[in-house]
């Protein structure tokens, strides 16, 4: 089942997002989280960071895994997810360092390194919650849209769209992006037992719609979210534009079944 919450603004939808993570942590302080990169997350970790000061998330008992990393980037490159999660969300929150999983984009034997990341997912039992974003053509984490697609955590070569969509870390330079990353794979992404995807922007509006409405096809990885159980999709009415009217109508500033 999908439900869409469709809130006034792009702040709105960030703090909603936040407060059902903060909220989850409150039922079962041991959740374990998966994590979004991207433009769309950083007002939703703002409000965490918040909300941890605040008192009302607490990430002690917490673990939390990153969707993807780039392929040839250290934990410490400026370019790197690790220092993206860093700058927007760890360093100003109670989580141990033992307790954030990220792939390492510099280790050589990558297949090493999604088996050691795959192993220590399976062991606590998968995802509680995955938070994701959706890339403009479709993808989630770096599943990005294929034929096929791989179950557990691989090894992607990224769009040019990807890349583009990556610049502004690379001083605006697409072609600074990485052309690989390390993704967590739909399967994990699937089994995980609430999944919230956060979409806002106009820019958006259309693959939410393909996503939301269109055929279920690898060619949209988030189109595979339709079969999912427990699926929140938070918008801003601007992600929210190409929705059907009904859709629109109902579900602003609520939340409904889809
Ligand atoms: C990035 C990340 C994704 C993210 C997506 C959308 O490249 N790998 O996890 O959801 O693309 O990013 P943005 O929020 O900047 O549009």
């Amino acid at each position: 089942m999908t439900r869409v919450a469709i809130l006034p603004s792009a702040e709105a939808a960030a703090v909603t997002v936040a407060t059902c993570i903060a909220d989850a942590l409150q039922v079962d302080p041991e959740l374990v989280i998966g994590l979004p990169t991207g433009q769309t997350p950083i007002p939703m970790y703002r409000a965490l960071v918040e909300l941890h000061r605040q008192g009302r998330a607490d990430f002690g008992r917490a673990t939390t895994f990153n969707l993807d990393e780039f392929v040839g980037l250290a934990p410490g490159d400026l370019g790197s997810y690790h220092a993206y999660m860093r700058a927007h969300l760890f360093d100003a929150i109670n989580l141990a360092p033992e307790r954030m999983h990220l792939f390492n984009g510099k280790r050589k034997d990558w297949r090493r390194e999604i088996a050691r990341f795959d192993a220590a997912l399976s062991a606590l039992g998968g995802l509680t919650i995955a938070v994701v974003g959706i890339g403009r053509n479709g993808h989630i984490g770096f599943n990005e849209p294929a034929p096929a697609l791989a179950t557990a955590s691989h090894r992607v070569r990224l769009t040019e769209a990807s890349r583009r969509a990556n610049a502004a870390a690379f001083g605006g330079r697409w072609r600074r992006v990485p052309t690989h990353a390390l993704s967590m794979g739909i399967g994990s992404i699937l089994r995980a037992r609430t999944v919230l995807l956060l979409a806002t922007g106009a820019h958006k509006a259309a693959i939410v719609a393909r996503a939301l409405h269109g055929p279920i096809t690898t060619r949209v990885p988030a189109s595979l979210l339709q079969a999912h159980p427990n699926v929140l999709v938070v918008l801003d009415r601007a992600a929210a534009g190409k929705l059907p009217m009904s859709e629109r109508r109902l579900s602003r500033g609520s939340t409904m079944k889809s």
